[in-house]
């Protein structure tokens, strides 16, 4: 029996369980023997790798988090690292990979597959900043999470008749700051993809505010700057009072939406059926409606793309 190991890099993700379960799931259905590997890359190189069963992935399909536990590994940027991870793998007979994580993770499973290792990229980050695929698991969930801590939000901010700061995640990528804005209604969406200027963004507050508004909010990627810089910056030009929300890591946490329990689930059957296909170096991708495989390196080559036609449509619902 073939036999494929899975582990989850960087940061976790609602919805990887789900791919975690149907990998396992599907792999033994097929007949292969599949292993978890637990701490991400970090235990790969302790040798941290364990046969996986149905009932491993029982019971989880609706947890947030990952049952593999994750971590972020300098180690595995080093030729030295990428050398023991591979051994470890071959020396339990493990031919394949599938690393459920960001395009990060995908850099040290490339080097793996230099090494004779097979890999197969799951994107699974809140972010959705993985080139090559129109979604990532997690990010539907993290979404659903910033809209919901900003209608508690706006309570507030209505009864105190406040503009109200909100910085969210995603790194280098604003598209959970866009979607999250859009849904809510944001005042202002600021992103690190397209520039902004303060005074133009407090000028339509206090237009807003003189047609009646008593509240705004405004919704802050974190890539797109200091937020109590832009916040003392808008209290300047404005004059008015504003309050800072960091929401942070309760971004990360939470049940899958049943969005990302989908995408978990046919992601990760995906990888399996590259796996049987005797496919390497693809990543299961959300492309063009459908879930498919495509080249690794479409990861790092291509740019991911910024959705300018949402990022018009926020502005102009906020005039
Ligand atoms: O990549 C997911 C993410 O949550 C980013 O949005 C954020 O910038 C980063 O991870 C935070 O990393 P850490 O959990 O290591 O502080």
């Amino acid at each position: 029996d073939s036999k494929v190991a899975v582990l989850t890099s960087g940061g976790d993700a609602p919805g990887m369980n789900t791919a975690i379960r149907a990998i396992v799931r599907k792999g033994i259905y097929h007949d292969l023997r599949v292993y978890g590997v637990f701490h991400g890359y970090d235990g790969l190189l302790r040798g941290e790798i364990k046969e996986m069963e149905l009932g491993s992935v029982a019971d989880i399909v609706h947890r947030g988090g990952t049952i593999l536990k994750t971590a972020r590994c300098e180690e595995m940027f080093t030729a030295e690292g990428q050398r023991l991870a591979a051994d470890q793998l071959k020396a339990k007979g493990i031919e394949a990979l599938v690393v459920i994580g960001g395009d990060g993770s995908y850099r040290g499973a490339k080097k793996l597959a230099e090494l004779g290792i097979k890999v197969i990229g799951v994107p699974g980050t809140i972010d959705n900043d993985i080139a090559g695929t129109d979604s990532t698991i997690g990010f539907d969930t993290a979404v659903n999470t910033v809209v919901e801590a900003v209608s508690k939000l706006r309570d507030t901010a209505s009864s105190h008749e406040r503009t109200f700061l909100v910085e969210v995640m995603g790194r280098n990528c604003g598209d959970i700051a866009l979607h999250s804005g859009l849904a809510i209604g944001a005042e202002s969406i600021l992103t690190p993809e397209i520039p902004f200027d303060l005074q133009e963004i407090s000028e339509k507050l206090l237009r807003g505010y003189r047609r009646g508004k008593n509240h705004s909010i405004i919704i802050c990627a974190e890539g797109a700057g200091d937020i109590r810089e832009i916040a003392s910056g808008l209290k300047n030009y404005s004059g008015l009072e504003n309050r800072v929300t960091i929401l942070g890591h309760i971004q990360r946490g939470g049940a899958p939406s049943a969005a990302d329990s989908l995408l978990g689930a046919m992601m990760g059957g995906k990888a399996i059926e590259a796996l049987m296909e005797g496919k390497s170096e693809v990543m299961i991708s959300h492309f063009q409606n459908e879930i498919v495989d495509r080249p690794l390196e479409l990861a790092f080559k291509e740019k991911k793309m910024f959705n300018r036609k949402l990022y018009e449509l926020a502005n102009e619902l906020a005039i």
